[in-house]
């Protein structure tokens, strides 16, 4: 068996390739797709193949999926990105890669999204039943260019496509973390934020790409305790500014989600529970 990983130089990809590749039985092999032949080195010592190309080039797609099984496409453009930029890679190159794979006879696609697409809270835990709904203060390009592919995807005849919708994740050095301070800093003092450590996230996926009878499904993936803005001061060594505790949360449940259906179906336990499991255990 193949599989195809994307976006690997990114903070999700470089921590899941390999464990990937320490769980492969004999026969299994790895390939990722990079945009920087140097940045593909670490993964060929790992003994990933490499492929170089931008997932923008339906030629690079072309070799990219060529004699793969499984595709698990990491990647995305979201990082401070003009939004033509957002919706060309996570909308529209996503699906070229869903056609490549289908044309290629691929097996399997998991599409690694985002907890964002479900838009407004509903009061609740969301879950992978409720419609997107636009809006609040997180939508943007980002959100609705994954919610136009996971939909674009699972429409695909043919294609294996399974869904993983990530929420915010951190752990092993990422400095997600200490960035979650550039929104938490504006946020209400209560607001919540839903997390992930790489290892779970990791963990999901594994579970994600392996299940068989999954083809159309979609998973939330994520940890059992979100932190407030308080919180993420905290944790992150900052003072909490006094403007916090003078503003209102206007969702609390903005993409809080639940993880019942990934724990029932396929026997997802967090190895950390919560960034205060991951913290003591030296994992952040
Ligand atoms: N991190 C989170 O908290 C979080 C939360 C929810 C969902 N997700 C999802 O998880 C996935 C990974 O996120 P991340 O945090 O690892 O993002 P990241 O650190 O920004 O990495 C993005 C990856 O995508 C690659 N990429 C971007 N544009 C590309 C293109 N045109 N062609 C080929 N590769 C391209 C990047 O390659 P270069 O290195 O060459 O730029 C990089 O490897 C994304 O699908 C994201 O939507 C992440």
């Amino acid at each position: 068996m193949l599989t195809l990983v994307t976006g690997t130089t990114g903070q999700v990809g470089r921590r899941f390739v390999p464990r990937l590749l320490a769980q492969a039985r004999p026969g299994e092999t790895v390939r990722v797709l990079v945009r920087d032949a140097t940045r593909g080195e670490p993964f060929a010592e790992l003994g990933a193949e490499v492929v170089v190309g931008d997932l923008r080039d339906a030629e690079a797609l072309g070799k990219a999926v060529a004699g793969v099984d499984a595709v698990v496409n990491v990647a995305a453009s979201f990082r401070g990105v003009p939004d033509e930029e957002a919706r060309a890679v996570n909308h529209e190159a996503a699906v070229q890669l869903g056609r490549a794979a289908l044309g290629a006879g691929v097996e399997r696609f998991v599409q690694v999204s985002t907890g964002l697409v479900y838009g407004t809270g509903r009061g609740r835990l969301l879950t992978e039943d409720d419609e997107s709904r636009p809006g609040g203060g997180m939508w943007g390009a980002y959100p609705e260019s994954k919610a136009r592919a996971e939909r674009e995807l699972l429409a695909m005849d043919g294609l294996d496509v399974r869904i993983a919708r990530l929420p915010f994740v951190y752990g092993e050095g990422d400095p997600h973390l200490a960035q979650s301070l550039m929104w938490a800093g504006n946020w209400a003092a209560t607001q919540r934020l839903h997390m992930g450590h790489h290892v779970d996230v990791a963990q999901g996926l594994l579970r994600i790409l392996h299940a068989p009878g999954i083809a159309g499904r979609i998973y939330n993936i994520a940890d059992d305790a979100p932190v407030t803005a308080v919180e993420l001061h905290q944790l992150n060594g900052v003072e909490v500014p006094e403007e916090l505790h003078t503003r209102t949360d206007p969702d609390p449940w903005l993409v809080l989600m639940s993880t019942e259906r990934i724990r029932r179906e396929l026997g997802y336990r967090p190895v950390y529970p919560s960034v205060y499991a991951a913290r003591d255990a030296g994992a952040l």
